[in-house]
């Protein structure tokens, strides 16, 4: 062991190589559709490995993508703008300088003298359709049926909050096309079916529906193990069990709750409760937000959660079950509940946090 080890776990953003754990099923099934001519909507809570898995099998399928948040889009117009940044980042200019010539609305491209970073915009317009018919006619004649783009579109039930349009008119062009495989990414469990699962619906059965579940245990275990080796030694494999134990393979929670631990192991004097140092330096890290997001929620919203937090029964006569009901799936609209086999609050050291505070 030495003293410029690097922390072996990442939490927060796409993880690849070394910080990447199992999943081989998930890739091999996401590599197979991109292989096909369907399209894929992939559904999990937030931070279960959406986007991670998806970069997996794209990169694993030697792929050409092109990946957008439409949580990042603002109206029609910037949604179109975002996407030809991508393309212009990712494909040679000569593919698409006479396209974009022909655009019916001539986008301003220019490029930061000092950072190089390039910004796109359209200038203002009354039909923001042709500005996003014109991009997407782009992607798909810069390729073929043999080499077919990948675009992936990240909580893609935005959708609806972007325009009212959008919906439909999206749908109506993506159907045309040939070159292109859709992968759409939600973690808004009742939106994204409401989206591809309801007959009314412009995207009703789209493409496959796939669930991200959390990571196997034994996977994630040797995953933990292996890391936790060269710094807890035969505390090791006791440790992981607690971490696993604790964060029910969570990915996310998973991941930062073991950087903690190895950082405890690597630095603090005393070796004894490692997880619940960390866990306290994690609460304490997050005191002030758990503190605000709390304020926000109404009584009903604080019970349920205390409940939760507890794992206590809800039919106690306290409200109704109706009010409960709604409640909770407001909860869940915001991401603090989440429903696998049963609800729970989706952070577990918010959780904890909640519990502590009673
Ligand atoms: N296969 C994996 N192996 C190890 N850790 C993982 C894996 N997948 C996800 N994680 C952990 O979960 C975190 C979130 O992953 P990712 O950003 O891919 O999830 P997401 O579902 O796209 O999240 P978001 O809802 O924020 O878009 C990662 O930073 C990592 O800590
Ligand atoms: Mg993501």
């Amino acid at each position: 062991m030495t003293a410029n080890m690097e922390n072996p776990f990442k939490f927060g953003s796409i993880v690849e190589d070394e910080f990447f754990t199992d999943r081989v099923q998930e890739t091999e099934y996401i590599c197979n559709y991109i292989k096909s001519r369907n399209h894929l909507v992939l559904i999990s809570p937030r931070r279960f490995g959406k986007s991670s898995v998806v970069l997996r099998a794209v990169k694993q399928a030697e792929r050409q993508y092109i990946q957008l948040n439409l949580q990042k889009v603002t109206s029609i117009a910037d949604f179109a703008a975002k996407l030809l940044k991508e393309i212009y980042r990712t494909h040679p200019w000569e593919i698409v300088k006479d396209q974009i010539m022909r655009f019916r609305v001539i986008p301003n491209v220019t490029s930061n003298q000092v950072t190089g970073a390039l910004s796109v915009a359209f200038p203002p317009t009354q039909d923001q359709r042709v500005l996003l018919e014109d991009v997407f006619a782009l992607m798909e004649n810069a390729h073929s049926e043999d080499d077919r783009l990948v675009v992936i579109l990240d909580e893609f039930q935005e959708i609806r909050a972007i325009s009212p349009v959008l919906e439909k008119t999206l749908r109506a062009i993506m159907q045309e096309q040939r070159h292109i495989n859709y992968i759409l990414l939600g973690s808004q469990e009742s939106m994204m079916t409401d989206i591809f699962e309801n007959v009314q619906s412009p995207f009703y059965h789209f493409g496959g529906l796939m669930r991200l579940k959390k990571l196997p245990r034994e996977e994630f275990e040797q995953y933990l193990k292996t890391r936790f080796e060269p710094v807890f030694h035969e505390q090791a494999a006791e440790l992981t069990n607690q971490v696993l134990d604790y964060t029910q393979c969570h990915p996310y929670y998973t991941q930062e709750l073991a950087f903690y631990m190895w950082q405890v192991g690597m630095w603090e004097q005393i070796k004894t409760d490692v997880k619940e140092v960390a866990i306290r330096q994690i609460i304490d890290a997050y005191d002030l937000s758990y503190e605000r997001i709390w304020a926000n929620f109404n009584r009903t919203e604080m019970w349920i959660l205390q409940r939760l937090a507890a794992h206590a029964e809800f039919q106690t006569g306290d409200y109704k079950t109706s009010t409960i009901y709604s409640a909770l799936k407001r909860l869940q609209h915001a991401g603090h509940v989440i429903y696998t086999d049963r609800y729970e609050i989706e952070d577990p050291f918010f959780s904890k946090w909640v519990m502590a505070r009673r």
